[in-house]
């Protein structure tokens, strides 16, 4: 039996349909069948495609819970001011990006979406809400949050951070290694706490529950996003010394990862991390370190983004290092946009920096994707002349003079590589940005190889 609060606790709320607040809402309503979920966004054209047999995005799973629940406890509206009116649980996941401009340009979170609804909340709420953050936001919002709502008995703001990754969102919210929920320690503070612990207790054992300070739970987050980063940057320039001595990364990342103090998980070297969170939570965390006069922890987080950077330079250099230094009118497909598998997101996707780089040396480029190439596309628009996206990536390959693999999708390694090669303009390179091909096979087959972090196999000196 559910304790009676002073919340309507059986209707939920979201507002923000996007990466985050879609998939997590659709797992709720399959979970907790006796609530009813809205998710609400001023995006007409999102919340139709919500509506639609072709969801907005694509997340392995999400179609069939969709499909499932849609209609019954699920439901998507442009009804923002109705939903805060009918709903006392309500959790918010608009967009954060980094502020292009003032104060903090290129480095704090702009808060602006999240304002205006700060105050749509204030001006429309008639009774107590619980207030979720499931945006990551900077440490502190939510103090900043009440001083705009103005009423600490009627709002209680928690933090929920969500830590799901794209392409296994469904996974990682169905079985969560943990859930974190922070609150006010106080009595209002403890109350909310323990409805939205009963909502995720539908399905989350309760050991998964971790509830904190609002801060801790804020800050948690954007440290976590840091200590995944840092492993992905810290393998990456070890992949330079490996380059320029005889160990081999994978070896490496293998021998290191199987002391179970360091685990095996986020040491595989590529071309450097993307998505729409690590890079902006890092630049956050550096704010605020800098914001508390802490330059030498700012200085610290900073090195991650920097070696980050440094390595798509580097596999940029790379190229053209070994395609004797020039690839002014060289044609050089590129295999994979998205910024990592089984996603069509490109937000930060390395892919972007290193096209843009190739483009400068005036390489003519394809590109070639299963599922982002619409989003690549609307990237990189000011080059459209100079770039071809094509889905087939037989036909992508085709006449030209090298293949950067730069997204990890299954789909590349079992490629007819054999087949490509005949159709490549020779000699014929392959630079192996995420370390998924059989590099021996293809240096049999005729190929110049260049993995990331292993000795390059070369049909001439
Ligand atoms: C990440 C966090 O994992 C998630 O908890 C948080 O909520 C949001 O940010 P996501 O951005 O979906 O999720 O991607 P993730 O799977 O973490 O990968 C991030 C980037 O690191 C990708 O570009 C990926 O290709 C790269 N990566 C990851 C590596 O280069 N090597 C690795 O070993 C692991």
């Amino acid at each position: 039996m559910k304790e009676i609060t002073k919340y309507r606790n059986n209707r939920i709320l979201c507002i923000g349909a996007g990466y985050v607040g879609g998939p997590t809402m659709a797992v709720i309503a399959e979970k907790c069948s006796d609530c009813i979920v809205t998710v609400v966004d001023i995006n007409k054209e999102r919340i139709d495609e919500w509506n639609s047999d072709k969801l907005p995005i694509y997340e392995p799973g999400l179609d069939e819970i969709v499909k499932k629940v849609r209609g019954k406890n699920l439901f998507f509206s442009t009804d923002v001011e109705n939903g805060i009116l009918d709903n006392d649980i309500i959790f918010v996941a608009v967009n954060t990006p980094t502020k292009t401009f003032g104060k903090g340009a290129g480095m704090a979170a702009n808060l602006q979406y999240w304002e205006i609804i700060a105050r749509q909340l204030r001006d429309v709420a008639d009774k107590p809400k619980i207030i979720v953050e499931k945006s990551t936001l900077p440490v502190k919002t939510a103090e900043a949050m009440e001083r705009v709502l103005n009423d600490k008995d009627k709002f209680e703001i928690l933090s929920n951070p969500e830590f799901l990754a794209e392409g296994t969102a469904v996974n990682d919210l169905h079985y969560p290694d943990r859930v974190l929920i922070g609150s006010r320690e106080t009595k209002n503070g403890l109350e909310a706490r323990k409805v939205i612990v009963d909502i995720y207790a539908n399905w989350v054992p309760s050991e998964k529950i971790i509830t904190t300070n609002t801060f801790s739970s804020e800050l948690s987050k954007l440290v976590a996003n840091g200590f995944l980063a840092q492993r992905v940057s810290s393998i990456n320039s070890i992949s330079a010394v490996c380059e320029a001595t005889e160990a081999d990364i994978s070896e490496i990342a293998s021998a290191i990862g199987s002391d179970s103090r360091i685990g095996s998980k986020f040491l595989n070297s590529s071309i450097g991390f993307g998505g729409s969170c690590f890079k902006k939570d890092i630049l956050n965390l550096v704010y605020i370190c800098k914001s508390y006069g802490l330059h030498e922890v700012a200085d610290y987080w900073e090195s991650v983004i920097k070696i980050n950077e440094y390595q798509q330079n580097r596999f940029v250099a790379n190229i053209l290092n070994s395609m004797f230094n020039t690839i002014a009118g060289r044609k050089i497909c590129i295999f994979g946009a998205a910024f990592k598998a089984n996603t069509d997101d490109t937000r930060e996707s390395p892919s972007i920096n290193i096209a843009k780089m190739l483009i400068e040396e005036k390489a003519k480029l394809v590109i070639s994707d299963p599922k982002a190439l619409k989003n690549i596309e609307f990237d990189l628009k000011h080059y459209k002349s100079k770039i071809d996206y094509i889905n087939d990536p037989y036909e992508a390959a085709l006449e030209s003079h090298a293949i950067a693999i730069l997204t990890e999708w299954d789909l590349y390694k079992n490629l007819d590589y054999q087949k490509i090669f005949e159709t490549m303009i020779k000699p014929a390179f392959i630079f192996d940005g995420r370390n998924i091909l059989d590099h021996k096979k293809l240096f049999k087959i005729g190929f110049n190889v260049f993995p990331i972090g292993k000795k390059a196999m070369l049909h001439y000196n």
